[in-house]
């Protein structure tokens, strides 16, 4: 059967576990959803349609919302999620609800989701761990992908469900990014601008610039070389987290 895996991450983890699901399916493709939106028809009786994110605030990022809505998927496809989280329980499981409702708009059924505990990257909010402490979380997630790809290839219906999720980052989207300026180790290099999932970082005259459709995905914070970037005074304290199992070239657009 063919298997075909959309993803969006950040900062590493939702590709490590796409990639990962990937590598134990017979025939199975991966795609990032950052690039462009396949526009024929997808999917059919005989095959599996995977989405792998991360959880924001319990709910689904704006741009997996926004494609999911764009694909034309066959009715009759076997569809499944995969929700990276930081939190054990709590609000990444809204996702599996936020992603049913996205599917059935598109007259879909969502037969499949479940979570994975990664390591927590929204260093916005706080201290991201350790790479050493970090590195246990992919160990621990081998193990919980071949249970949950066990799961979705003997075709189990399964949804985790809680209600439990917020819109914040569907609100004021012109105001996310208002609080991201560099400091003076920025050398120009301009991996800011091609890490960005949305472009919504330019470079100009050798400094990015933010232009106010951020996803808070923390792509630009995480992986500039030189820790250049913060996001208030916070952040200047902070680690930078991301996954280590993963290269930056696999992200870059
Ligand atoms: C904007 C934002 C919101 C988040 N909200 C939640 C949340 O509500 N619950 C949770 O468990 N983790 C939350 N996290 C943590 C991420 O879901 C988690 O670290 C995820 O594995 C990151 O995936 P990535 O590396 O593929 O970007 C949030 C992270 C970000 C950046
Ligand atoms: S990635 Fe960092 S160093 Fe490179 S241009 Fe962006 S802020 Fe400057
Ligand atoms: S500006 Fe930074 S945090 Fe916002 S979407 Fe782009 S990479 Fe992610």
């Amino acid at each position: 059967m063919n298997t075909t895996i959309f993803y969006f991450s950040g900062t590493g983890n939702s590709l490590f576990v796409a990639k990962n699901i990937a590598s134990r399916m017979e025939v199975c493709t991966v795609h990032s959803i950052a690039s462009s939106v396949p526009t024929e028809q997808i999917g059919g009786k005989d095959e599996k349609i995977g989405f792998v994110f991360p959880s924001y605030y319990g709910n689904l990022p704006r741009i997996v919302r926004r494609f999911i809505s764009e694909l034309n998927i066959h009715p009759d496809t076997s569809l499944f999620g995969v929700v990276t989280m930081g939190a054990p329980m709590g609000m990444g499981n809204g996702c599996a609800v936020a992603l049913e409702q996205a599917l059935a708009d598109k007259g879909l059924k969502l037969r499949y989701c479940n979570g994975i505990t990664m390591p927590r990257n929204y260093i916005l909010k706080y201290n991201p761990l350790s790479a050493n402490d970090a590195k246990k979380y992919n160990r621990r997630a081998n193990k919980r992908i071949e249970s949950i790809v066990g799961e979705i290839l003997a075709d189990k219906s399964m949804i985790h469900k809680s209600s439990i999720s917020s819109d914040y980052l569907y609100k004021n989207i012109e105001a996310l990014d208002h609080d991201f300026f560099v400091d003076e180790r920025c050398t120009g290099c301009g991996i800011c601008e091609k890490i960005c999932p949305v472009s919504n970082i330019k470079i100009v005259s050798n400094r990015p610039e933010w232009k106010h459709r951020c996803e808070h995905c923390v792509a630009c914070i995480s992986w500039c070389p030189e820790a250049a970037i913060q996001y208030g005074e916070k952040t200047k304290k902070r680690r930078r987290y991301h996954n280590t199992d993963i290269n930056i070239s696999e992200l870059l657009r």
